[in-house]
């Protein structure tokens, strides 16, 4: 089979920051098309950016991503290094010049990274200060990439906290306790809240809403007088009560960042306070990277699959420095430079957001 004309010759691909399901998936959905299709050289590039400054390239053959759909992980590897600053034995140092060489050494045409919000602006630096053109794949189980109505890994974890929070129904009903359960999503609610409502918790804690928790126990107690004996509380790992906001930090980041002073874990004073306010016992379980293992979803995999071989086809059409987006259920190129350095979290008006309320689920405030 003849192969199409493709502006892009040579592509490495490099998987950066916490890993999620639906990166093998996208990997397989660059490769397959760029192999086949467009007879592009590939390479695997190991542990993301450090990989790409210790020279790690592996080339990726039909082989090596072919059964790869619906592993969870990298196969790659991955890492939270960026090559601005990268530990290099006791110091940090700046290794983007020593990156750019590898690259040009090895007669790289494009980096496709595929990672969070820190890898979008990890990428554009690259790009900026080598020369070498990038596209980048948002993937994170915290949704929470500007310019993307969704990132591969949400719905995974979105339905694996959903899972947890109806496995806690049944024990929290046996014992009439109040059940608060962790989840993660870093500054953003986006998986709390969407497997809050999917999993009919009672509570609703996320970054965007500071709490009170006189609020929370006035709506707990309102249950038990309802005849409702137990309750659960959706917590995001960066939810804050209203008196625990760092007003320095929230200015600076321009979303609700919390104190990071404080001696007991969230969680726990989450738990305590609750216990407190409304004398009914509690009790915790936080989710942490449960949420982010195990095979992608359906709907994960075809996202993936979807934006690997849109990237695939930019690399073949000489269409670089974008990242690929997820609107309006199409995969669509968008500048780096508007994306890199913003993030997208739970807007007040999110229809979510009205549908938690008018269900009568408490959003602590
Ligand atoms: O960004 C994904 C994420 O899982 C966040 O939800 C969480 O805050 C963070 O990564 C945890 O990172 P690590 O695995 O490095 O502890």
């Amino acid at each position: 089979m003849g192969k199409e004309a493709s502006k892009a010759k040579c592509i490495a691909l490099l998987t950066s920051g916490g890993d999620c399901p639906g990166l093998n998936a996208v990997i397989r959905g660059v490769a397959k098309p760029a192999l086949h299709k467009y007879g592009m050289k590939v390479l695997g590039i190991q542990n993301g950016f450090r990989g790409l400054v210790e020279n790690k390239f592996i080339t990726l053959t039909d082989a090596q991503v072919s059964g790869i759909l619906t592993k969870g992980g990298t196969i790659l590897g991955t890492s939270r290094d960026k090559p601005k600053k990268m530990k290099m034995g006791e110091q940090f140092l700046d290794m983007t010049r020593v990156a750019g060489e590898n690259l040009q050494r090895m007669q790289v045409d494009c980096v496709v990274c595929l990672g969070g919000g820190g890898t979008q602006k990890n990428a554009l630096h690259l790009w900026k200060k080598t020369g070498i053109p990038v596209i980048t794949i948002p993937k994170t189980i915290d949704n929470d990439v500007y310019h993307t109505d969704i990132t591969f890994g949400f719905d995974t974890a979105m339905t694996t906290a959903t899972e947890a929070l109806d496995r806690l129904h049944t024990t929290a009903t046996s014992h009439q306790r109040i059940m608060v359960c962790e989840i993660m999503g870093h500054n953003a609610g986006w998986l709390t809240l969407g497997a809050g409502i999917a999993g009919g918790a009672d509570v609703i804690l996320i970054p965007e809403i500071p709490y009170s928790y006189e609020c929370i126990a006035e709506s707990l107690k309102e249950r038990r007088r309802m005849g409702k004996n137990f309750s659960i509380v959706a917590l995001a790992e960066g939810a804050m009560a209203q008196d625990e906001v760092d007003w320095e930090k929230t200015e600076k980041k321009g979303v609700f960042v919390g104190k990071d002073s404080l001696d007991i874990p969230l969680i726990n004073r989450v738990a305590q306070n609750l216990t407190e306010l409304t004398n009914i016992e509690s009790r915790v379980t936080t989710l942490g990277h449960i949420l982010r293992g195990g095979t992608p979803s359906a709907t994960d995999r075809l996202l993936s699959t979807q934006m690997g071989v849109t990237a695939a086809r930019l690399c073949a059409e000489g269409q670089y420095n974008v990242m690929v987006a997820y609107k309006n259920s199409h995969c669509t190129p968008v500048p780096l430079t508007e994306v890199a350095g913003k993030k997208k979290v739970v807007p007040q008006t999110h229809p979510w957001i009205t549908a938690a309320r008018m269900t009568g689920t408490c959003l602590g405030d």
